[in-house]
């Protein structure tokens, strides 16, 4: 989709089920999308049923009508396998393809997602399903991406599942003896003696709940299994369309900070990411960007699709709360602001049946284009004509990385200790706001991604740390690079096995520490430390450390390790390393990094008032400044050079004053 020589604009359009509806209304449909500027639909997310009424026989039928209609309308076609709901005949005659949950129920028909990833049935039929699309359509010039599933996710505990884990494990461990190593079976006499005595970690076997377990090592790799097995599903699809449209690139839509599938490793499998932006009724405007540039990063920094997001409410959330006037404009800049090639949504007509009927549409059940919904889509289906092809294939540069890694991410959150409070999405958030709110650029990284090409990476609770992974930092630090990371980190090993010697296991000597103890404060409960003449609350962890060459920027104030440093830095080849051994306020984080930022030479992209978010994309020697009002009120900014707004056509000089009324956007060139 992105960077096709079809697409010469931002595509502005999403999910549509004509199937759904009697032919009519796909004429007004037609007609409607028109009138909205709409120019892609994605089709076929659902219609595996009608596809494949039966073992034996395909009915393209209908799905050739579609096509053609579309085609004839001039609309590009995100074609989706439509593989995330398998045919009630299947389930019937294959109860095999039927997940088992994780209380070891198993499912009947119903619901989506519903299929076993390691199902021989599932896979033959969806693979096949896949390449008869491909097959067909192939030839469609309007094709410009093939949409693989929706969403893939859940996870299944089926015996299928029980015995593919066996020989997922077997590739990785080769003996039984090895694998009782590693995992360290000789705690609490859990030795196997035999590949057949491993079984599925759940509630029927090591959990008690669904982030408790009693032995982290095989819940981990069932973790890991489980994306992979998943994983394999989509990688079949791809190969099977691929072999016969290599031009067409693939995708599937993620889900953002989607904890079950490790993305990183998903993304090495994609032509191009695409995500679904749902933001919570209650979540801030900074959670949306952490996510898009966490779907930028693992895709390496290209330009990503917005697959999805709502016209206006998503039935879904606890209170279907409207977007209010605007906002619907301003998030869809704020994707194209971290790295969206495109504005797409879920749904282009409002269904009428089942749980999405209170969803928003493009068309409402109303059926005309009298609403502000339509009205508002209309709008900004406009201005991204008049934006035409300009920002399209513009990257973000970054001098400033956070580390985040899905292993990390399970590790941390089944350990029993120290705090059932701790959370790593929190933990990164604390960092990034920080950042975000001096509209400091992010990029997100993981396991194989370069640390060179930043000055600063910040690494927070890095709990789990695959062998060898601290000589990759260290080689970043000597070289000159400043390295944050926290209370924590450095502990176990990819199967989640203390490191010896004492914590932050073998950052321990980069860093200048020795963590001798850690103390979870109740919710209730707060330390505080003082940093450069200001107080600021530890709460949550409270390292007790000790230093081996560090120097403490800031001690403990109270409890019996009142005295003892809470944040160090250490000096290590031509470099930094700094460690926080406790977590605090945003006023602490935006302090301590603006600190490090001015060290490092690393600046914002702009100053402007709170609420205002202001990124950066270039492309050539072309530069795209997005500004993105997320107030309530109008604010001013100071125009940082001679620039135009692309969306209004207005011309500012250097240091004439914008005007941006509420949740206003501009974009201003230069
Ligand atoms: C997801 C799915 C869509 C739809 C929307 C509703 O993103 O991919 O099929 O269910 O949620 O918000
Ligand atoms: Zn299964």
């Amino acid at each position: 989709m992105i960077a096709s020589d079809k697409v010469k604009k931002i595509l502005y359009g999403g999910d549509y089920n004509p199937e759904q509806w009697d032919e009519e209304i796909w004429h007004e449909d037609m007609q409607l999308f028109k009138k909205a500027n709409i120019d892609i639909v994605t089709l076929n997310v659902f219609s595996w049923a009608s596809l494949q009424p039966n073992e034996n026989s395909y009915d393209f039928s209908k799905l050739d009508k579609i096509m053609d209609l579309v085609l004839q309308n001039d609309l590009n076609i995100c074609l989706a396998t439509s593989t995330a709901a398998h045919p009630a005949w299947m389930a019937r005659k294959y109860p095999e393809i039927l997940r088992t949950e994780f209380n070891g129920i198993k499912r009947k028909f119903g619901g989506r997602h519903n299929s076993c990833p390691n199902s021989s049935i599932y896979r033959k039929y969806s693979t096949a399903l896949a390449r008869k699309l491909a097959e067909r359509y192939g030839q469609y010039n309007n094709i410009v991406a093939w949409h693989i599933s929706n969403e893939y996710g859940g996870e299944c505990y089926c015996e299928n599942c029980e015995k593919a884990f066996r020989v997922w494990l077997m590739n990785k461990y080769q003996t039984i003896d090895n694998l009782n190593r590693d995992w360290g079976t000789a705690f609490w006499g859990h030795t196997f003696y035999d590949w057949d005595d491993i079984v599925l970690p759940n509630l029927l076997s090591e959990h008690f709940a669904e982030n408790r377990t009693m032995f982290q090592p095989i819940s981990l790799d069932y973790k890991r299994f489980n994306s992979d097995s998943i994983l394999d599903c989509y990688r079949l699809e791809y190969e099977a369309i691929k072999n016969i449209t290599p031009s067409i690139p693939i995708t599937t839509n993620l889900m953002g900070f989607y904890k079950a599938l490790d993305y990183a490793k998903w993304a090495k499998y994609m032509d191009f990411i695409s995500w679904d932006n749902y933001p919570a009724h209650d979540s801030i405007y900074t959670e949306a960007s952490m996510a898009h540039d966490l779907m930028r990063g693992i895709g390496g920094g290209k330009p990503f699709a917005l697959m999805e997001q709502t016209p206006s409410i998503s039935n879904w959330h606890p209170y279907c709360a409207l977007k209010r006037p605007n906002v619907m404009r301003l998030w869809s800049y704020q994707a194209i602001a971290h790295g969206a090639d495109t504005v797409m949504f879920f749904q282009m007509r409002r269904s009428i049946t089942a749980c999405e009927k209170y969803h928003s549409g493009v068309i409402e059940h109303v059926g005309n284009d009298e609403t502000r919904v339509f009205r508002e889509m209309k709008a900004l289906g406009k201005e991204l004509i008049h934006l035409d092809n300009k920002t399209l294939g513009s990257k973000s540069k970054s001098k400033t990385a956070i580390y985040f890694d899905w292993n990390n991410w399970w590790a941390i959150e089944y350990s029993a200790g120290p705090s059932i409070d701790l959370k790593y999405y929190k933990q990164i958030l604390n960092f990034y706001t920080a950042l975000n709110h001096m509209n400091i650029p992010v990029d997100f990284i993981s396991g194989t991604d370069e640390l060179n090409d930043y000055e600063l990476v910040i690494a927070p609770v890095f709990y789990l740390m695959n062998e060898g992974y601290d000589e990759k930092i260290k080689s970043f630090v000597k070289a000159g690079g400043t390295f944050v990371t926290t209370f924590f980190s450095g502990y176990v090993n990819e199967n989640d096995k203390v490191y010896l010697g004492g914590y932050p296991g073998k950052l321990r000597d980069l860093l200048g520490i020795w963590v001798e103890e850690i103390d979870a404060l109740p919710s209730d409960t707060m330390n505080q430390f003082v940093y450069e003449g200001n107080t600021y609350p530890a709460n949550l962890l409270c390292d007790l450390l000790h230093l081996e060459g560090a120097t403490s920027l800031a001690n403990y104030e109270k409890d019996f390790y009142a005295g003892m440093p809470a944040v160090t830095q250490h000096s290590y080849g031509n470099g930094k390393a700094y460690y926080i051994a406790t977590a605090s306020d945003e006023y602490f984080y935006k302090h301590f990094l603006m600190k490090l930022c001015v060290e490092k030479n690393i600046t914002p992209v702009l100053n402007t008032p709170e609420g205002v978010e202001a990124t950066i994309r270039t492309k050539d020697q072309e530069t795209f400044l997005f500004l993105l009002n997320h107030n309530e009120d109008t604010c001013h900014i100071t125009a940082p050079c001679d620039c135009t707004d692309l969306i209004t056509d207005t011309d500012y000089t250097k240091g004439s004053e914008i005007e941006m009324t509420k949740k206003d956007v501009k974009i201003l060139f230069y």
